[in-house]
């Protein structure tokens, strides 16, 4: 199959879109990354990307004051000029608008630290710590108009051990994250069929990927 045109949204370090443009680098897998698009323009991300030859771009959210809309205008034009088809929020940390959410409807896709519908929001680990759970992990979901909503793509699990805190904690999760979005982008790009299409176990993280409905 012709790999899909994937655009990365990041704002941070982007270790997320690392994982990504890694899992890229191997023919097989079914996209091809094609823009990383930071709303920062001083975001540790951008450089890695361009260590691995892709292309980036630096739209700063500050210039547009409180017009989210004519902001991410320009992020769908930038977006679009690449050709990108399918679009991976990587620690992109702006709310998006309905407009924006409907003009990617299942294109655009979202990887969260906890395992939704639990933890919705900021702060995920600590709030698993305070629950007291035993399980926690990232969830990897279309993007509809609801913040962390949206049908689940795929989720990875790691147990909450003795002692651990909210930093701990998310180093974890945040190992099993590179090794879900990867496979989550896989099966939205090529849009299996059957519904759980993987459930395996590595690196002590246990992953379930649910293939989209093509
Ligand atoms: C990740 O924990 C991701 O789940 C959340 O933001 C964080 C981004 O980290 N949405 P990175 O920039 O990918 O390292």
């Amino acid at each position: 199959m012709t790999p899909k045109r994937l655009g990365i949204l990041i704002s941070g370090r982007g270790s997320n879109m690392e994982a990504l443009l890694r899992a890229a680098l191997d023919p097989a897998w079914p996209c091809e990354p094609a823009l990383v698009l930071s709303n920062r323009p001083d975001a540790g991300g951008l450089d890695k990307a361009r260590s691995y030859g892709v292309h980036t771009a630096a739209i700063d959210h500050k210039n547009y004051g409180k017009d989210r809309e004519a902001f991410e205008r320009a992020v769908d034009a930038e977006l679009r000029n690449a050709g990108v088809e399918l679009v991976a929020l990587a620690g992109f940390m702006r709310v998006l608008t309905p407009w924006f959410v409907n003009a990617w409807a299942g294109r655009l896709i979202n990887i969260h630290p906890s395992l939704l519908p639990l933890y919705p929001g900021v702060d995920t680990h600590q709030r698993c710590l305070d629950a007291g759970d035993a399980v926690h992990g990232c969830t990897v979901h279309q993007v509809t108009a609801g913040v962390d909503e949206g049908p689940v793509i795929g989720s990875a699990e790691v147990d909450v051990m003795p002692g651990d805190t909210a930093d701990t904690l998310a180093a974890r999760v945040l190992k099993a994250e590179h090794q879900l979005y990867p496979r989550c982008l896989a099966a939205v790009a090529r849009k299996g069929g059957t519904r759980v299409r993987e459930d395996l176990v590595s690196d002590g993280v246990r992953v379930r990927l649910y293939a989209p409905r093509g």
